[in-house]
């Protein structure tokens, strides 16, 4: 499979550079098949979904629910009203906290998160927390970032049922560990507490089966897996989607309205409210495709894991380099490295790189708690799909070996 072949962006050149793109953590490149779906809709399709009976309008319609119908067995979900379609993971993850915290959560009780979260799977719980008079408790990582079951044991027994929700990144942005997640919601669950699963990165780097984890609820985003920006997916149990309160009001997510009283559409609908962003919906097909044939490639499988381990020795042999995120078992790391050099810059780092055609992220990472845990503010971070290419490693590492020596 020539997988850079499918990835127009990829032959770019930045600054006279060929691009060497290793953000892909925050968005990932989209591959032709989704760019041609794309215009394709936006001119034959050009139509409101789930209203109107004209041909533009059914097309979306079913164009948008074959989307649907891709996440549903991409995630072996059991079925159509289990897969919400929100806008990303920040929106997936805002509805379940406002949502389950108004029905389920009381003064005095808790949201568990774990001190690898991203903001995104915070603050939605500091503010839907904050208006229950609830409050929000942190399940530590340790040195190595990892996460531990028998600590989550030890507060859920302690707790004596006031925790009412975990929610866990399956794999953090920063650490780039894959969390023992099958683990911790098993755990949760001898305790009756229900588990969020942040799939931003997971669903990239683990195949993700819902009914074999068991997870409550586990939300991703369509960019970070090779579709549009503006779509995303909320995987939900019936029982606590059916449960829950809608999110936001008006469109299509009603069954009947009248002044004194609402009533509202069934699942999945009753959490899609307004006009939905259906061309990217649709994008999830061929996007999905796409990531399914890249993971079952086991040439590009071997590839990630080379990269990966040349990315993690020679990393080691910079001077004052320290990494974040070393699992006890090596095989618990995705290609995604975090780390900062003494004497150097994160951010400064990052704009020699760029002026030699590298993308790689500076910064906090929106993770802000999690980088201080590690006695940081700012970090830089490379993180690999499987169209990068060894070659691609080779001139970073030789870039980065430079711009340290630049700036020290
Ligand atoms: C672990 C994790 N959670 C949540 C998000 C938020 O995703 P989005 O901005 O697409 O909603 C990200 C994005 O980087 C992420 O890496």
């Amino acid at each position: 499979m020539d997988v850079r072949s499918y990835f127009p962006a990829l032959d770019r050149q930045v600054y006279d550079k060929p691009l060497i793109y290793f953000d892909n953590a925050a968005t990932a490149q989209r591959p032709q098949a989704v760019l041609d779906l794309q215009q394709r809709l936006c001119v034959e399709a050009c139509g409101n979904i789930h209203r109107a009976v004209h041909k533009l309008s059914a097309d979306a319609t079913d164009f948008y629910e074959a989307g649907r119908e891709a996440v549903r067995r991409y995630l072996n979900a059991p079925g159509r009203e289990n897969i919400v379609l929100t806008s990303g993971t920040t929106a997936s993850i805002n509805l379940v906290a406002a949502c389950f915290c108004e029905r389920y959560i009381e003064k005095g009780e808790r949201i568990l998160i774990s001190a690898a979260e991203h903001h995104s799977n915070l603050v939605p719980w500091q503010l839907a927390t904050a208006r229950q008079g609830a409050q929000l408790e942190v399940l530590p990582v340790d040195d190595a970032g990892e996460l531990s079951v028998e600590e989550l044991d030890r507060r859920l027994k302690a707790a004596k049922g006031r925790i009412r929700l975990l929610a866990v990144t399956h794999i953090s942005n920063v650490l780039g560990i894959v969390n023992p997640v099958k683990d911790l919601i098993e755990t949760a669950h001898r305790y009756k507490v229900p588990v969020l699963v942040d799939g931003a990165q997971g669903i990239l780097h683990e195949t993700v089966d819902v009914q074999a984890l068991d997870c409550d609820f586990y939300a991703f985003s369509g960019h970070k897996i090779y579709a549009p920006t503006g779509i995303g997916v909320l995987y939900g149990k019936k029982q606590w989607l059916e449960a829950m309160p809608p999110y936001m009001g008006g469109g299509e997510m009603i069954d009947t309205v009248t002044f004194e009283k609402t009533t509202y559409a069934p699942l999945p609908l009753k959490y899609e409210a307004g006009t939905q962003n259906f061309v990217a919906a649709a994008c999830l097909s061929p996007a999905l495709e796409i990531a399914r044939k890249m993971a079952e490639e086991p040439a590009l499988q071997e590839n990630l894991r080379t990269m990966r381990d040349y990315l993690r020795e020679e990393l080691q042999k910079i001077d004052g380099l320290r990494m974040y995120g070393q699992p006890r078992d090596p095989e618990k790391k995705i290609p995604l490295f975090s780390f900062t050099v003494e004497g150097a810059f994160p951010a400064d780092l990052a704009q020699i790189l760029d002026k030699m055609g590298i993308a790689v992220r500076s910064g906090h990472m929106c993770a802000e708690p999690l980088l201080n845990r590690f006695g940081q503010t700012s970090m830089l971070r490379a993180s690999l799909a499987p169209y990068n290419t060894l070659a691609e490693c080779e001139t970073f590492m030789t870039v980065l070996r430079r711009a340290v020596r630049m700036l020290r």
